[in-house]
């Protein structure tokens, strides 16, 4: 800050709104102007997390807009809903996260403007609970997990879990950094599909993750963001079920925005675990009276789709056949990558939307500026943004900024 800021800062201070320092714009928001101004007609856009199809769109998904045209048709009011907002909604998205497991009345879900507002609400509701409570939060993560919990007044605490050299899971880090929580922490884990690393626990990493959460106290807080673009619906919430399954109290903030294709119509839920169903009644009550202040009433749009999607057998098979479709253009595209050079190898084990390559700051400025090729400044790139035919020109424009390891070509 130049001191001629500093002193207009200090002049203002007591004005109205005047102590208040300016914010940084979103970094990605100013990536996708960058782009926009680039003529160079063979950019490629690996920057925004929304899913492309081959040619380059976020349609809207052929099962949304059948759901649209029969809430045109059958809609007869746009009444207020309550603080939980669609109960059914809820209810039927809760089939496709928890499967056919019924953790009864322990575990309670509200709708949410998104998995953001999730997110949120989970965070007003630890720190209603215990203020003391820290969350620990693996490093890297999507930008907003700690902004979201220290807004909500808690104190964060980074982890490790990954190491970027090899592009894998660092367990033995993770557990030795976690030798810090105490009883009552919060632990943030990816569900599936890791923003921004791709990378994923085994099964047995995971069962390892619920003793550590069991022996020592800790509530888990998953974001499920992407079930479905992972390895299947079913698959994607595996980790999630089976901490339900084996953990008296859990929290589990879902994003329906990307999974529907439904991204600004803000479809989220957030599911508490109480260890018995007194507790968990308190936490409803808790859940509705926050979510009141917070938003009063989520928006109805995105989630009255997802129910009309989910309450009728045909829509839904469609709604799967498509989600299938982008897993699987996704999954191929990893694979192509990373059949491109050893450093990239990871890539076809990770799952999801992104992959952070093992790029320096100034890789990533000089991959903009002298191949028109745009991605996030720690190097993480969403993989829809790729094509089959520009996955080889990508790769060629990497190798330069790729320190090829042990037998790498
Ligand atoms: C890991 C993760 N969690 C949550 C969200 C929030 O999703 P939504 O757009 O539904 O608020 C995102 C969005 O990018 C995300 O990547």
């Amino acid at each position: 800050m130049t001191l001629d800021t500093l002193s207009a800062r200090a002049a203002s201070a007591s004005l109205p709104f005047g102590a208040l320092a300016a914010q940084p714009a979103d970094a990605l928001l100013s990536l996708i102007a960058l782009y926009r101004a680039d003529d160079r007609p063979q950019k490629i856009d690996l920057g925004v997390g929304v899913f492309r199809n081959d040619a380059g769109d976020t349609p809207v998904m052929r099962a949304v807009k059948a759901a649209e045209a029969v809430l045109l048709e059958t809609q007869v009011t746009k009444s207020y809903l309550g603080a939980e907002g669609d109960a059914a909604y809820t209810a039927l998205l809760a089939g496709i996260v928890f499967g056919d497991r019924t953790a009864g009345e322990r575990l309670n879900g509200v709708q949410t403007p998104g998995g953001t507002g999730a997110l949120r609400l989970g965070a007003e509701l630890v720190a209603r609970a215990n203020r003391e409570a820290r969350v620990w939060i693996g490093t890297p993560t999507w930008p907003n997990h700690a902004p979201i919990f220290a807004e909500a007044g808690l104190s964060t605490r980074s982890h490790r879990f990954y190491d970027a050299v090899s592009g894998r899971i660092d367990f033995d880090a993770m557990l030795n950094d976690l030798a810090e929580a105490r009883a009552g922490d919060i632990l943030l884990l990816h569900g599936c599909c890791h923003n921004p690393t791709g990378s994923a626990f085994t099964p047995e990493q995971w069962l390892a993750v619920s003793d550590l959460c069991a022996a020592r106290g800790l509530i888990p807080f998953i974001d499920l963001a992407y079930q479905g673009l992972g390895d299947g619906l079913a698959e994607d919430a595996a980790a999630t079920r089976m901490i339900v399954d084996a953990l008296p109290a859990a929290l589990v903030a879902y994003s329906g925005d990307k999974n529907f294709g439904l991204y600004r119509e803000r479809v989220g839920a957030l599911w508490a675990l109480s260890a018995n169903g007194a507790i968990a009644e308190r936490v409803r009550t808790n859940m509705l009276s926050l979510a009141r202040s917070l938003w009063s009433m989520p928006p109805d749009h995105g989630a009255a789709i997802v129910r009309t999607i989910l309450e009728n057998d045909a829509l839904r098979a469609d709604w799967r056949d498509e989600l299938d479709a982008m897993r699987a253009r996704l999954n191929g595209l990893r694979a192509a990558l990373a059949a491109m050079h050893s450093r990239l190898a990871p890539i076809a084990d990770q799952r999801g939307m992104f992959a952070m390559l093992p790029l320096t700051h100034e890789a990533v400025a000089a991959l903009r500026e002298e191949h028109g090729i745009y991605m996030a400044g720690n190097g993480r790139i969403n993989i829809a943004g790729l094509r089959a035919d520009t996955v080889a020109v990508f790769a060629q424009a990497l190798r330069p900024h790729l320190h090829a390891g042990e037998g790498g070509p």
